[in-house]
This record gives structure tokens, C-alpha cells and sequence, in this order.
């Protein structure tokens, strides 16, 4: 009788789950993963051939999780052998690497693909994401900032972490920031608490103009007005977005930097508004 019971105990702490890592070629899924598993580097690049398949165990406070990690191949030339992996995975590691630009754009193109691997009946909200801006230890060669980075991941309710699978900075906080939202959600029901609207705080309004903002090509776009447009016009606008993103009001990344570029962007267009 006390077995019986013992074992169900052990068995409501025990947990399985499945994650997969996704991400272009060479972003360095494989070698996040290997810094967590063997705390080693690798620095010459042997590209996944379709799939790699290791399993780990980790401890998230009282409960023993056995983690199945399929990490991808991010080549095109792979997608046959990829696409059968997408089903009934708990958690995604979407990575870009900081330093290539392509590789932060196509993170909506590889969501497209496991929504349409997992097809219609896919509920994205049960499984847990989180996004590695990684190789941040090549500081000269970064083009995509952290503010740009965590808007993205943050605005769809995503984890965000910066990387590095040499130096090995911030790897163990961001596995274990993802199983324990993984446990987390297990014991919810199979339901991700919302990470957007529970820790983001922002609106996706509030992240979507930030985002146009900084993809503006001139004050006149910034603001939202046509080139020529009066100063009531610009008044007008720069009222709205004034309100929308003031830093007391607004804590979405990037958004201080987005206010005062607004700010700035007014001022020089009223001085050429008669
Ligand atoms: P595929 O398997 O082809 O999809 O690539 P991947 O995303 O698994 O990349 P992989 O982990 O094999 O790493 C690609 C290259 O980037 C290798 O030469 C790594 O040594 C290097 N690399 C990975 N992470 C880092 C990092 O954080 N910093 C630096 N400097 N190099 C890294
Ligand atoms: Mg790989």
C-alpha cells in the first residue's frame, strides 16, 4: 500500500517532455546545446545533417524532468527530414545569431513552418518559446540590438535571452528559465501563462509602433503624416504617439529610444513648417 502511494508520488514529480531548437544554419543551435549538456565549445562548424536526438535530465524544484532535445538542422536542403519533428513538442528554442540580420528576419518564417508542420489543429499557446539572440561575444560584428531582439520575442508573449555558446553567458539561466516555464505550464494544465501579459506589460500596439519607428525612413514617416502636411497635422500626430510611448507610460524595449526619436523628428519638422 505505502509503495503504491510512494510511487505515485515519484511519478507526479517525474516529467517527459520534448523540445526541439530551431533557427537558421549556423546561428549555433547545436552549440547552445552542447555548452548545456558537455559545458564545451566547439568552435569549427559541423553543420546538423537533419536532425540530432539526446535526452538530459533536470531538476525544476521539486519535480525530475527528462528532457527530449531534437535539434534541428536550420539548412534548407533538410526541410523533409526536419518537418516530421515538429508534433507534440513542449518548448522551442528559436535562435538568431545577433551578427546576421537574415537570420533575426527569418524567425517569422521558421514559425510559419511548424505551424504549418503541425497543421490545422496546432495550439501554439501550449508550448513554451524562447528566443536566443546568441553569438552576443562577437561584439563588433552585431547588427541586431537587444531592444529589437526582446521586442519581438516579448510582443508574442516569448522569453528572450541574450547568448553566448563560447563564452557560455547566459546558457544555463536561459535552459533553466525554459523548463521551469515548461514545468510551469505542465502544472497549469498544458496552458503558457502569458508572458505578455503578465511580466511584458505593453500593448502590441505599443510594440508595433515602436517597431515602425525604427523601420521609419524619414520624420515625415516616422510620425505618420504625408511629406508637407501642416503643423497641425504633425502636432496632431506627435500627440498620439507622444501618449502611446511617454516612458512613464510605455515599458516596451526600445521604446525610450523610439519617444525621442519622435521628439527629435517633430522638432525638425516644425522648424521647415511655416
Ligand atoms: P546547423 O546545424 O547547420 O543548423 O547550424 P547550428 O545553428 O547548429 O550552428 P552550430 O551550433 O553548428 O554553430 C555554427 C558556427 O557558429 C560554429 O562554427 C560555431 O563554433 C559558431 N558559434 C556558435 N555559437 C557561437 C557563439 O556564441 N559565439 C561564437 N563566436 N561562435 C559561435
Ligand atoms: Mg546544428
Amino acid at each position: 500500500m505505502e509503495t503504491n502511494v510512494q510511487k505515485r508520488r515519484d511519478n507526479k514529480k517525474s516529467l517527459r517532455v520534448k523540445v526541439i531548437s530551431l533557427g537558421n544554419a549556423e546561428v549555433g543551435k547545436s552549440c547552445i546545446i552542447k555548452r548545456y549538456c558537455e559545458k564545451r565549445f566547439v568552435p569549427k562548424y559541423l553543420a546538423t545533417i537533419g536532425i540530432d536526438y539526446g535526452v538530459t535530465k533536470v531538476q525544476v524544484r521539486d519535480r525530475e524532468i527528462k528532457v527530449n532535445i531534437f535539434d534541428m538542422a536550420g539548412h534548407p536542403f533538410f526541410y523533409e527530414v526536419r518537418n516530421e519533428f515538429y508534433k507534440d513538442s513542449q518548448g522551442v528554442v528559436l535562435v538568431y545569431d545577433v551578427g546576421v540580420r537574415d537570420s533575426f528576419s527569418a524567425l517569422d518564417g521558421w514559425l510559419g513552418e511548424m505551424k504549418q508542420e503541425m497543421g490545422s489543429q496546432a495550439n501554439m499557446d501550449t508550448i513554451v518559446f524562447i528566443v536566443c539572440a546568441n553569438k552576443v561575444d562577437l561584439t563588433k560584428r552585431r547588427v541586431v540590438d537587444e531592444g529589437e531582439g526582446r521586442l519581438w520575442a516579448e510582443s508574442r508573449g516569448f522569453h528572450y535571452f541574450e547568448t553566448s555558446a563560447q563564452s557560455g553567458e547566459g546558457v544555463t539561466d536561459m535552459f533553466q528559465a525554459f523548463f521551469s516555464a515548461i514545468t510551469d505550464m505542465c502544472e497549469n494544465g498544458g496552458r503558457r501563462p502569458a508572458v505578455s501579459e503578465v511580466t511584458a506589460g505593453f500593448t502590441k500596439e505599443q510594440a508595433d509602433t515602436v517597431r515602425r519607428i525604427r523601420n521609419s525612413k524619414d520624420s515625415w514617416d516616422m510620425l505618420g503624416v504625408k511629406p508637407g502636411a501642416t503643423r497641425e497635422e504633425v502636432n496632431k500626430a506627435y500627440r498620439k504617439l507622444a501618449v502611446l510611448l511617454h516612458p512613464d507610460k510605455c515599458v516596451a524595449p526600445g521604446s525610450e529610444d523610439a519617444f525621442k526619436a519622435v521628439v527629435n523628428a517633430r522638432t525638425s519638422l516644425l522648424k521647415n513648417i511655416k
